[in-house]
């Protein structure tokens, strides 16, 4: 992939990790990345956790979570070298794996994995119910699949005020509604399925991060990632808080788990 190709370079991965913190490539930080996991037990289990993005979230599944391992994967080599490098200065390489992949099928045999977990990276795989079917394959008996991703609310074309927004993004989203993924993860076979919208909470969190990008804060980021990116980045934000407000844009976190 050649740099103009890349969606999330090393620019976006400062911005962002400025924006939600140290090896975080989504909102919430280590609380809600772990909320996606609340009642599944990680201790011991193997994960796979697709797209990794920085790497903070591997880390922590091993490191203050108990996994046995994590396998990181991501399509983006510079999102890669930044995760390998936060494992690396965590002294944790044994535990880790991070591998660029294609995108595609999950280049893993069955019952690879206990945990197939995911923070807000599936908005990137147009295709869910493929997708739903190879999480199925890869995971153990009784696992869990256990992600975080952002979804419209409804089928069907977008609203001006989302088509504004996801054009403003410019970044390849792919985003589906509830019933579309709860019906994908049924139909793989999945049980226990379950979805919570987190839309109230992204809402009010969202609108606090556009008031200091756009405020206290403008002038430091603007330094340190240029002015223009600061005036494009505000200009996404307005729009994504449009659509949060009407509940359109509504993340979800999403869980399945495999029969034993
Ligand atoms: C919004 S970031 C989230 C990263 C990380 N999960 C986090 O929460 O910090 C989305 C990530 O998905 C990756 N991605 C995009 N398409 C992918 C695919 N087909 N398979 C795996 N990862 C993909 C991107 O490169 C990016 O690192």
């Amino acid at each position: 992939m050649s740099d103009s190709d890349l969606l999330y370079d090393n620019q976006h991965i400062a911005f962002l990790e400025d924006i939600w913190g140290e090896g975080f490539l989504s909102p919430g930080g280590a609380e809600e990345a772990a909320r996606v996991l609340d009642g599944i037990d990680v201790s011991g289990r193997r994960v796979l956790d697709i797209g990794c993005g920085s790497g903070a979230i591997a880390v922590m599944l091993v490191r203050d979570m108990g996994a046995a391992s994590v396998t990181g994967i991501d399509v983006e080599d510079q999102v890669c070298a930044a995760a390998q490098a936060r494992v690396d200065g965590a002294g944790l390489e044994t535990a880790i794996d991070i591998r660029l992949v294609e995108p595609g099928p999950l280049p893993f045999a069955p019952d690879s994995f206990d945990i197939v977990y995911s923070k807000d990276s599936i908005l990137h795989i147009p295709d869910k119910e493929a997708l739903a079917r190879d999480v199925f394959r890869v995971l153990a008996p009784g696992g869990w699949f256990a992600a975080s991703d952002w979804l419209i609310s409804h089928d069907g074309a977008p609203s001006p005020e989302m088509a504004a927004y996801l054009k403003a993004e410019d970044l390849d989203f792919a985003m589906a509604s509830p019933a579309r993924y709860r019906q994908a993860l049924e139909a793989a076979g999945f049980g226990n399925v379950g979805l919570l919208n987190r839309n109230p909470w992204y809402r009010d969190v969202a609108a606090d991060e556009l008031a200091l990008l756009s405020g206290p804060e403008r002038e430091r980021l603007s330094d340190a990632h240029g002015a223009d990116f600061i005036s494009g980045q505000i200009e996404t934000w307005t729009a994504m808080i449009e659509v949060l407000r009407t509940g359109e844009h509504c993340p979800h976190h999403l869980r399945g788990q495999k029969p034993a």
